[in-house]
């Protein structure tokens, strides 16, 4: 399958313009080929659900200091944990946490299932983290879709079918985008793209390395989608 050109444009923009982040691999040490870890791309995943980046950053240093690998977590106290997340809010993500280290470490030996479908079988793992971690931490070409990437590819493709019933068209289009090679970095440089240049609402355009191919664009109405059914 040939890779669009969509697609190469943004992971070229990805190299220049990714966001520095703790759970990420830095531009040399990815050109250099080094992996993330699966742990901190789980735990980081878990973290972002719900909860914005600038939220996260913190909780996933100190968490990463504490406990800084998967066999530590899982041997943490439950109130060790639970206090260590405070403020972070949805607790029900911290008790999902803790049981998905220890399965890691008792089912699976210590190491996360490499696999989409591996991973969805660990407890508070959906589809969209198992899709991230399979992504970022395996390069398998899993499509992730969150609330960015359904904004990019409305716009890209100009959807105007409202949201929700739009979502399988779009995953449909995100899907059609997602490259046999870097999928982990070109789910990051969707998210990337959406969180600082693809933005709800005054989206800077003139930045976009995928302005000549946005069909809202070309029409004049990027800002008004995703458009979403009247509740
Ligand atoms: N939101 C969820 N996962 C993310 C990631 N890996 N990078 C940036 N934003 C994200």
């Amino acid at each position: 399958e040939e890779t669009p050109a969509a697609t190469l444009r943004l992971l070229h923009w990805y190299d220049r313009h990714a966001r520095v982040l703790p759970w990420r691999v830095g531009p040399g040490d990815r050109a250099a080929g080094v992996r993330p870890d699966p742990y901190r791309v789980w735990l980081s995943e878990i973290m972002l659900q719900q909860t914005t980046v600038a939220a996260v950053r913190d909780y996933f240093r100190r968490f990463t200091e504490r406990w800084p690998e998967v066999a530590a977590l899982a041997a943490a106290e439950d109130a060790e944990v639970m206090a260590e997340w405070a403020g972070l809010g949805y607790y029900a993500r911290a008790r999902n946490l803790l049981k998905g280290a220890r399965a890691v470490v008792a089912d699976h030996g210590g190491r996360f299932p490499d696999s989409r479908d591996g991973l969805l079988t660990l407890p508070g793992v959906g589809p969209y983290t198992a899709a991230a971690v399979a992504a970022i931490a395996f390069d398998e070409p899993a499509t992730v879709v969150d609330g960015n990437v359904e904004r990019v590819v409305a716009r890209l493709f100009r959807i105007e079918t409202p949201l929700p019933a739009a979502k399988s068209e779009l995953t449909r289009a995100a899907a059609s985008l997602t490259p046999a090679v870097r999928p982990g970095d070109h789910a990051q440089a969707m998210m990337d793209l959406g969180a600082t240049i693809c933005t709800p609402r005054n989206p800077a355009c003139g930045l976009c390395p995928l302005i000549h191919g946005c069909a809202a664009r070309a029409a004049g109405d990027q800002a008004t989608l995703p458009r979403k059914a009247p509740k």
